[in-house]
């Protein structure tokens, strides 16, 4: 992070045209993991120039393997084989990255060599012994501080033996974690999720020719084969096109384009919550990239209604929350979210987050352990904390489009970790959003 930051936001006007965002964080993280176990040069476009996906790629850079960045959004990795990673010289710093440091916690349980992951302010608070856990039950050996928070100490050179894992929260990130150290396991890795989360690590496995089964909330894999390069092509992120859908949605007179998001079922449940909601989102020139279904999203200015939320729908939408809470805050009537406890633990306690933040503008919002009840109006501007977290700052630029009065938001340089064009993005479609003096 590059020191505190602030914005001033908002009111807009009616946001118009193309908002090319950028590539999917997930993909991101795990084409550069993947092809740097590879044999051979994997070539990713649509990469994320994001902080949290650059400090994945600058630690497997510590660990002896070339990354070439030969235009932005480009990479080329230079596969060093399931065992040509180097013990690394320090520790290896995810940064912000959950993602980052959950999956490589699977892969270097299976190194033969010794490290340790760290993290900044935030990531050193998050629950680690999600993965840590079922990792021992494989034979890993990984050290947490005692409350269960990074840093994370990997001891290399402890065989690992394939197990079955019966999860119980559904976390893609512990799912693939797991996956990733069946790579070097004995025997079969099976893991079976209370429900179905994002796919992408299977996906991708078998795109590097490992055979992998999954379906729906199950995925088994076995050790001993050879991952091969291949061509990654990145698909635009769903979880950043969430906050211009929502933006187009409540701002009258609005009509905004977005070219090529990934529309993978596990990703896109707030599209189908916001339909609910009556939202005017249109889906043009549905298509494969790379494997995972794309297409451009056509929104336009919709009035919305409250709903409860179907919590089969929560991990399917788990980053989009904050971008959600400001749907209902403009929405007539009511809102109500269950089952999603685990947006306590994302990079900011985001239910407590978003509840702080739209009390002072005016909405009311009752917090329950697992959700809360969202309504509005937004009917004034003041002050809100971001409090670091990237989503929770760009979901209040949103809102503040739909204030009377501007809004600072606190604490927004995060942002860079997940959609760093935000800000330029947001104003050239006509959100109104400046940066101000941190303060
Ligand atoms: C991710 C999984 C989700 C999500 C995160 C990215 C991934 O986290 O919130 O932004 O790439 O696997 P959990 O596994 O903690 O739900």
């Amino acid at each position: 992070m590059t020191g505190r930051q602030d914005w001033i936001a908002g009111p807009g006007r009616a946001l118009q045209g193309r908002v090319p965002v950028p590539g999917d964080k997930s993909v991101s993280h795990r084409a550069l993991m993947l092809g740097a176990l590879a044999g051979g040069e994997t070539r990713v476009s649509g990469f994320l120039e994001g902080e949290d996906t650059v400090a994945t790629g600058r630690i497997l850079g510590r660990m002896g393997v070339r990354i070439e960045a030969p235009a932005p959004g480009e990479r080329r990795v230079r596969g060093v084989g399931l065992h040509g990673l180097q013990p690394p010289a320090e520790a290896l710093d995810c940064g912000n990255s959950g993602t980052g440091m959950r999956l490589l916690a699977g892969l270097l349980a299976g190194q033969r060599f010794d490290s340790v992951l760290v993290g900044d302010a935030s990531l050193s608070t998050r629950p680690m012994r999600r993965v840590v856990d079922p990792l021992a039950r494989m034979g890993a050996r990984i050290d947490t501080a005692a409350d269960g928070t990074p840093p994370l100490r990997v001891r290399g050179g402890h065989p690992l033996l394939g197990a079955t894992h019966v999860l119980p929260v559904a976390s893609a990130q512990v799912k693939s974690a797991l996956l990733l150290a069946g790579l070097y396991a004995d025997g079969r890795t099976r893991v079976q999720e209370p429900r179905p989360t994002r796919d992408y690590t299977e996906r991708m496995l078998a795109a590097f020719g490992w055979p992998v089964e999954f379906a729906p909330g199950v995925a088994s894999l076995a050790g001993g084969h050879r991952l091969h390069a291949t061509e990654v092509l990145v698909p635009a992120d769903f979880s950043s096109a969430a906050f211009f859908l929502v933006a187009a949605s409540i701002v009258p007179g609005s009509e905004l384009w977005l070219p090529g998001v990934g529309l993978n079922p596990r990703r896109t449940g707030l599209l189908q919550v916001l339909q609910l909601m009556g939202a005017d989102i249109e889906v043009h020139e549905p298509r494969e990239q790379g494997g995972e279904p794309v297409a451009d999203l056509r929104v336009r200015h919709a009035p919305l209604s409250g709903i409860e939320v179907p919590e089969a729908l929560v991990p399917d939408m788990i980053d989009e929350f904050p971008a959600l809470f400001v749907a209902a805050a403009c929405a007539s009537g009511e809102t109500l979210v269950r089952g999603a406890g685990e947006l306590r633990v994302k990079e900011s306690d985001r239910i407590a987050a978003m509840a702080r933040g739209l009390r002072v503008l005016g909405a009311t919002v009752h917090e329950r352990p697992d959700g809360a009840v969202v309504s509005g109006p937004l009917s004034r501007g003041g002050g809100v904390d971001a409090l670091g977290d990237h989503r929770i700052a760009m979901a209040f630029a949103v809102a503040a489009q739909c204030t009377p009065g501007p809004v600072r938001i606190r604490d927004v340089a995060n942002v860079a970790t997940s959609f760093p064009g935000f800000a330029g993005l947001a104003t050239a479609c006509g959100m109104g959003l400046e940066p101000g003096p941190a303060g």
